[in-house]
């Protein structure tokens, strides 16, 4: 699939976040290996550190489903300045989760808000040396 869909995706979920203390509003699109895109923003919360962002409240989306094992790429995008968002620590660990179950690697656009800039990265290099489910067994 091409990338601009789930970019566009991303920046129009970006406009169903709620965050009235940062103002910064970021959204992601999931791809799932059926063409489907599950889309999430940034849940903010009084308590701050509740937080969630948009990447989480995507991927719960689809844990919700059943469909973690289904996840092939993300794309993430917020913000108003020049600079791609990348997934904070905590996301990168719950991509982690999909990653694993499904039993590949998950690719990561990073976007600006306005779409203008755009990289593209795999997971495992954002996290290297992941825990995960398989430390486990
Ligand atoms: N945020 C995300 O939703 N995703 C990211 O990748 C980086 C940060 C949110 C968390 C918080 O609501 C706001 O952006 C400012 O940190």
């Amino acid at each position: 699939m091409a990338v601009q869909p789930l970019i566009d995706a991303a920046r129009h979920a970006a406009s169903g976040a709620y965050a009235p203390y940062s103002n910064f509003r970021v959204g992601a699109a999931i791809l799932l290996n059926d063409g489907r895109i599950v889309t999430g923003a940034n849940f903010e919360n009084a308590s701050y550190g509740l937080s969630l962002c948009a990447e989480t409240v995507a991927l719960a989306k689809v844990a919700n489903d059943g469909l973690l094992a289904a996840v092939v790429e993300i794309a993430v995008s917020g913000g108003t300045g020049p600079d791609p968002v990348r997934p904070c620590g905590r996301c990168r660990q719950v991509l982690n989760e999909a990653a694993q179950i499904g039993g590949h690697d998950i690719v990561v656009h990073c976007s600006s808000g306005d779409g203008s800039t755009i990289e593209r990265h795999m997971l495992s290099a954002l996290l290297p040396h992941a825990f995960g489910p398989k430390d486990l067994i």
